[in-house]
């Protein structure tokens, strides 16, 4: 148990890949608090952790509402004194478009998903841990973000622009002791994926648990030297 006292908050930690991010974090120790959309998938994780879920909480929270999450982060650090990690497991994908046959709205979309999530949890959560004097901040951004492929013009622009606002933040924070860095999955063995492309190697794509344990890792003491880093977890993929 390598996080034993610390507090973990997961953006996201009922999704995909944020479950397996939210039971990494529980197995290794951490009091772990996720944010969720639907009771349901919240109830689920509890179920799946098992004797550790008396170190989990959640709340239903719109990450992109700038009071609502300030009061939850507010509330955190009154119930636990600390908020030690955050990783922003929110985001969504669509694609499959060019950009001028596009829905007008769908770029606003994607922003609020992939770059305002980040910006408003992270415009909450660094004034805390600057006061503690360490944190670790990890962003979930996309390989989209650096290899800009056809038909996803508005998801491309969000995951880069997120990425970008991360490497700002980091030389915002340099010599403060929080560190942030962003993650950068390709396709994913989630259920969603399964289900979207049924006809595809899914042995090929990573697993939701393997890049878990980098974000572990990204978190930990031992990537103390890691900092404003845009981390690609494609595999062989
Ligand atoms: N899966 C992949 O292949 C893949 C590839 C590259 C990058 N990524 C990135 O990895 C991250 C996690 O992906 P994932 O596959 O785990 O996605 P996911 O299963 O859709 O999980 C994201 C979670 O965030 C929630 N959410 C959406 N909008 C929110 C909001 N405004 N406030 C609070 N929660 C909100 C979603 O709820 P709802 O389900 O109710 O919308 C969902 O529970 C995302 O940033 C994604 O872009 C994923």
């Amino acid at each position: 148990m390598t996080l034993k006292s610390k507090v973990a908050l997961i953006a996201g930690g009922t999704g995909g890949l944020g479950r397996a991010v939210s039971q990494l974090f529980l197995d290794e120790g951490a009091r772990v608090i996720v944010t969720y959309r639907r009771d349901q998938e919240f109830e689920q994780l509890k179920g799946m952790a098992g004797v550790n879920a008396s170190r989990l909480s959640g709340s239903n929270v719109d990450v992109t509402d700038e009071a609502a999450v300030q009061k939850f982060i507010d509330g955190i650090v009154k119930e636990n004194g600390r908020l030690d990690f955050l990783v922003n497991a929110v985001g969504g994908y669509a694609g499959g478009v060019k950009l001028w046959e596009m829905d007008a709205g769908l770029l606003d979309q994607m922003l609020k998903l992939n770059l305002l999530s980040g910006y408003v949890l992270c415009r909450a959560a660094v004034p805390v841990m600057l006061k503690q004097g360490s944190g670790a901040i990890v962003n979930i951004a996309s390989k989209a973000a650096v290899d800009h492929a056809a038909g996803a013009a508005a998801y491309v622009a969000s995951k880069a622009a997120a990425v970008a606002m991360m490497d700002s933040l980091a030389a915002d924070l340099k010599g403060s002791g929080v560190r942030v860095n962003s993650i950068l999955p390709s396709i994913i063995d989630t259920e969603t994926n399964r289900k979207a492309m049924p006809g595809a190697d899914f042995a090929k794509w990573p697993k939701p648990e393997d890049i878990a344990r980098v974000i572990l890792f990204v978190c930990s003491d031992h990537a103390h030297v890691l900092h404003g880093a845009a981390i690609p977890v494609y595999g062989d993929s």
